[in-house]
């Protein structure tokens, strides 16, 4: 709550268009004897790996899948440069629970290639994908399956997931097929994430309305266009 005098300077100031804003510094973190995962300093190595999600949808994904209680593997659909997985992976060898599962064609969406390009084209895709992943040092955490999602399920043995992130084909035929595909290997007490659940994939999220309402998730929240859902 403002004082009474910094509510008559404010209301003035807002009088001629001006308003006052508390700026706030980021703060210096502790040199302490505890180890943590600084995700600031993680935040600038990762910096140039292109991405589709932004820093902060990364690191909600990053923390839900570091502190998850349950244990098992984590898939991810649709790694294009692999911003997303960099995160992921990181958090799957920091709790050191499970392994990190990539499954991307790398053709980009199909119809929307031109979204997709890199350097010249898409052709380099995979390759770049991988040596993001070598430049942060988690390749040996990642399984890539450059596939169809569909074909990609067929090379899936005994998979038990506790964290499934879909951001795949944007479709809702697509969106659908993962859905019904990899959800049913998501364990009771795992992680369901959509990405890009807003309103300019009407069909992907009717898929997905469709599925929380079928599958009745523990709990539900929204961050920015992230679903997220605990079985
Ligand atoms: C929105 S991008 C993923 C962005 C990524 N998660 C990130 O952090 O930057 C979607 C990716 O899904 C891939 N993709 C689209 N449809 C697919 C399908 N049916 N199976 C596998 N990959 C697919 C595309 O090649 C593309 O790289």
């Amino acid at each position: 709550m403002l004082s009474f005098g910094k509510r008559v300077v404010r209301t003035a100031a807002r009088k001629f268009g001006y308003d006052i804003v508390r700026v706030v510094e980021p703060r210096p973190t502790p040199h302490v004897a505890i180890k943590f995962t600084d995700l600031s300093r993680y935040r600038r190595i990762t910096e140039p790996i292109p991405g589709m999600i932004s820093s902060e949808a990364a690191e909600l994904l990053y923390g839900i899948c570091v502190t998850q209680d349950v244990e098992g593997d984590v898939l991810e659909i649709g790694s294009w440069q692999g911003k997303s997985t960099s995160y992921l992976a990181r958090a799957v060898r920091d709790s050191g629970n499970g392994h990190m599962f990539a499954v991307d064609h790398f053709r980009g969406n199909i119809g929307k290639e031109g979204l997709y390009s890199v350097g010249d084209g898409l052709e380099n895709l995979q390759a770049q994908f991988e040596d993001n992943m070598k430049a942060i040092g988690l390749q040996h955490v990642i399984t890539t399956l450059p596939y169809f999602s569909e074909q990609a399920y067929e090379h899936l043995d005994n998979c038990v997931l506790r964290l499934l992130f879909i951001d795949g084909d944007h479709s809702e035929s697509g969106v659908r097929k993962d859905i019904q595909l990899y959800c049913p290997l998501v364990r009771a007490g795992g992680i369901v994430v959509f990405d890009d659940f807003d309103i300019t994939f009407p069909g992907l999220v009717s898929a997905v309305v469709e599925w929380v309402e079928h599958q009745d998730p523990r709990s539900v929240f929204v961050r920015g266009n992230m679903l997220v859902c605990k079985l």
